[in-house]
C-alpha cells in the first residue's frame, strides 16, 4: 500500500480533527442516519473529494463526505468525538486498497480506539427478512484477497495478526440491546464477503450458506480486517435489504437496497443513538 497517500490526507484531516474517540463507517443508506440528529454536534465537514487519495465516492447512495462532531447522550457528560464517514469506497470499484482503508487509517491516526461499520446485505438465513437488523458476529472472506498483503508495516500491528475475534464482544452486547431497545429483534450472524459488483448466483449463496454464512455483501470485510489488526475495536451492523439471490425467486437490484434502507432510516437512527449512549 502507498504509505505516502495516507500522510498526505492526514496533513489535510488532522488539524480538522486531530482527536477522536470512534469512528462510523456508514454504507449504503446509513449515511445521514446520525449527523442530523439533535445530539450530534458538528464541528467539520470534509468532502471525500478534498481529501487525497480518497475521492469522491461513486456509488449511489454513498454521500462521500467525513463529518467530525461530538455525541452529547442522553446521560453522557462529557461529550464523545466522533469521524463520521458518510459512505465508502468498496474494492470492486478498482482503484486500490487506499481509497477503500482510508477511513480506519485516518481514524487510527486520530487516536480512535473504536470503530463501528455499517452495511446492506442479502438475507442468506431462512429466518432473516428485508429490514432486519444482524449484529455482524463474525465474517467469511469469500474474495481470497486481503489488504494487509505487501511489506509488513509495524505500524499495522503483527505480521499474522489475529482473527478470532475480530468483532468486539461487548460491542456486539451494546449494538444488540440498541437494536431490541427499538422494538426490533436483533440477529447475530456471518458476514460472507464477496468482490462485486455482480450479486451472487443462487448456487454461491448455497455455498456461502453450508459454510455457516448468514449475511452476503460486498464491503466491511477488508476494513475490519484492518482495523483489528490495527488493536482497534470493531463493531459491524447490517440492515438486510434484500433476500440473497435465490432464496426468494427475484432479481437483485441496487434500486431495491436503497428503497429498503430508505424505509429502515429512522430505526437506524434510533439504533445508532442507543448505540452511542452505552459510552456515557
Ligand atoms: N449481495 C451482495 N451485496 C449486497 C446484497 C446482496 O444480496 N444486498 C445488499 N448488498
Amino acid at each position: 500500500m502507498n504509505v505516502e497517500i495516507f500522510d498526505r490526507a492526514a496533513a489535510r484531516v488532522l488539524p480538522l480533527a486531530p482527536h477522536v474517540d470512534m469512528a462510523l463507517i456508514l454504507g449504503s443508506g446509513w449515511s445521514d442516519a446520525i449527523v442530523a440528529h439533535a445530539n450530534f454536534a458538528v464541528r467539520a465537514r470534509l468532502p471525500y473529494s478534498e481529501i487525497p487519495g480518497l475521492g469522491a465516492a461513486k456509488v449511489v447512495g454513498h454521500a462521500g463526505e467525513l463529518v467530525i462532531g461530538e455525541w452529547n447522550g442522553a446521560t453522557s457528560l462529557i461529550p464523545m468525538t466522533i469521524a463520521v464517514w458518510c459512505g465508502r469506497r468498496h474494492y470492486y470499484e478498482g482503484e486500490g486498497w487506499e481509497a477503500v482503508l482510508m477511513p480506519v487509517e485516518l481514524s487510527r491516526r486520530m487516536g480512535g480506539k473504536r470503530m463501528l461499520v455499517t452495511n446492506a446485505s442479502g438475507g442468506i438465513n431462512p429466518a432473516l427478512r428485508p429490514g432486519d437488523f444482524v449484529v455482524i458476529k463474525d465474517h467469511i472472506n469469500t474474495v481470497g484477497i486481503n489488504p494487509l498483503i505487501g511489506p509488513h508495516n509495524p505500524a499495522w500491528g503483527a505480521r499474522f495478526p489475529d482473527m478470532s475475534a475480530v468483532y468486539t464482544f461487548y460491542l456486539r452486547e451494546r449494538l444488540r440491546a440498541a437494536t431490541e431497545k427499538t422494538g426490533l429483534r436483533a440477529m447475530e450472524g456471518v458476514y460472507a464477503f464477496t468482490s462485486g459488483p455482480v450479486y451472487e448466483t443462487p448456487a454461491e449463496v448455497e455455498g456461502y450458506k453450508r459454510a455457516g454464512a448468514d449475511i452476503v455483501g460486498m464491503s466491511t470485510v477488508p476494513e475490519a480486517v484492518f482495523a483489528r489488526a490495527c488493536a482497534i475495536e470493531v463493531a459491524g451492523l447490517s440492515l438486510v435489504t434484500n433476500y440473497a439471490s435465490g432464496i426468494a425467486p427475484v432479481p437483485l437490484s441496487h434500486e431495491e437496497v436503497l428503497a429498503a434502507a430508505q424505509t429502515a432510516k429512522p430505526r437506524m437512527a434510533q439504533i445508532l443513538a442507543s448505540f452511542l449512549d452505552t459510552f456515557a
